[in-house]
């Protein structure tokens, strides 16, 4: 492509370590729609006579059906994409094929394929994570009655509704979406037509290409628009994010699912057995969108350590932007389809959650506050005499709940028996009505609030 100026060819490590066509393949859709997008911008500007654009277009079209149904053969003496695609138009239509660069450079081309793959990415990650959510939801109004142990470091703290627990995870999801619809936007200006940093001097209509390509407008400085990578970044950033979410469910399902737990019942179809101990039924599955979502942090770390430095405008660094960014796409989609999968078919066991809620005296706040609202007790006090109660309890080797009125009023006289009824765990939940709360009618209310904003 550029054998004027040189009179030798590469070393065969030059060749290597200078070609991305065994990643940048994965860009063939996006590198043949900006082409198009570009030969009739061409056409429709006069650049190029309209017949050479139709042989452009019309082989650019063949070229694609052959890689839809042949993948693309690799040659590393072509570098990358897109002088895979040039030098098989070349063969197909002959001279013509050479105009197909005017007015733009690789640099402003592999930044506008990029930029569509990415594109592409966020809004796959959005349809993963609405799917994921609306599961969640399934299971959310399913056990809004459902009560298990709220922990504070993973000690039982105050019973909540099962269903409260997983709509914090919609709320997750939520946010992740949002991130990457604000990735989206950010990233919608269309770079084509700034050629190899400096703009061009043809009469490009750059509006029209950023149009055909769905962008909101063209990129409006060349120099950023050849070097910005943020994009990718923006993708990486909310990607790591979603996954540290994916990871924060996973481990959860991981230890609801181990033996002293036995809150949960992995189906057949997320589990693994034992080579060796017949019992087994693992969690592969969400130990590896544990495991996945380190490898997304250190795809997003390794895009941010190879931009930090880079002078403006293009360098060959840039090419080391695409790996990370597959890497991510397909360890994100395979988490979130695995843990729809998971939501979908998981069984949670109400009666091994409700038992848990009920053995670490994890109504003690109900009784604290019982005090200050039935008996104008201060906070303070009131903790103070739930925790001798607390402490009764545990002396007798009792639930606190079993605690009798006599033993109640031993501890302080203004107890009674309508205290102990406040402590019952349907009582302690049915009773956290304040908005966010835990309640199974606050719950169902959010449960039909986030059904209505799901799209
Ligand atoms: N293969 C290159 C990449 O992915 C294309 C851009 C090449 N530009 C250049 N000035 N060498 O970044």
């Amino acid at each position: 492509m550029w054998g004027g100026r040189f009179a030798g060819a590469p070393d065969k490590v030059m060749e290597a370590i200078n070609a991305s066509i065994s990643f940048d393949k994965h860009l063939w859709r996006q590198d043949i729609r900006a082409s198009k997008a570009h030969v009739a911008m061409l056409a429709a500007q006069d650049i190029i006579d309209a017949e050479a654009a139709e042989r452009i277009s019309g082989g650019l079209d063949a070229i694609a059906a052959e890689y839809e149904a042949e993948g693309v053969t690799e040659n590393p003496a072509l570098e990358d994409i897109h002088m895979h695609v040039e030098a098989r138009l070349k063969e197909l239509i002959g001279v013509d094929a050479g105009r197909l660069h005017t007015a733009r450079s690789r640099n402003d081309q592999v930044a506008t394929d990029f930029k569509l793959f990415v594109r592409e990415a966020c809004d796959e990650a959005d349809a993963l994570l609405k799917a994921l959510q609306s599961a969640l939801l399934d299971r959310a109004e399913e056990h809004a009655d459902t009560i298990m142990p709220g922990f504070t470091h993973l000690q039982s703290g105050q019973p909540v509704t099962l269903g409260h627990h997983l709509m914090a995870y919609v709320e997750m999801l939520a946010r992740d979406r949002s991130r990457y619809t604000d990735a989206r936007r950010r990233m919608n200006l269309c770079p084509l037509g700034t050629a190899a940093l400096a703009g061009t001097p043809y009469p490009v209509d750059r509006d029209a290409t950023a149009e055909a390509l769905g962008f909101d407008g063209p990129a409006r400085n060349s120099i950023d628009a050849v070097s910005d990578r943020d994009f990718a970044l923006d993708y990486l950033m909310a990607s790591t994010t979603c996954a540290l979410h994916l990871s924060r469910l996973a481990e959860e399902i991981v230890i609801w699912a181990s033996q002293p737990f036995g809150f949960v019942k992995l189906p057949d179809a997320w589990s693994t057995g034992s080579s060796i101990m017949p019992q087994k039924r693992n969690p592969d599955a969400a130990e590896l969108v544990r495991g996945h979502s380190g490898r997304v942090l250190g795809a997003m770390v390794g895009m941010a350590t190879m931009l930090k430095g880079l002078p403006l405008a293009y360098a060959k660094d840039l090419q080391d932007d695409k790996p990370p960014v597959l890497e991510v796409r397909k360890l994100l989609t395979l988490s979130l389809e695995a843990m729809r999968g998971m939501m979908a078919e998981i069984k949670f066991v109400p009666d091994k959650l409700r038992a848990a809620a009920a053995s670490g005296h994890a109504t003690a706040t109900d009784l604290a506050d019982w005090l200050v609202r039935e008996r104008g007790v201060p906070f303070r006090d009131a903790h103070h005499i739930a925790g001798s109660a607390v402490a009764a309890a545990e002396a007798k080797g009792v639930n606190l709940v079993q605690l009798t009125v006599e033993n109640l009023k031993a501890i302080d006289e203004r107890l009674d028996e309508t205290a102990l009824d406040v402590m019952t765990l349907e009582a302690s939940v049915a009773s956290r009505t304040s908005f966010g709360g835990t309640a199974p009618a606050r719950v169902r209310e959010a449960v039909a609030e986030a059904r209505k904003s799901l799209d």
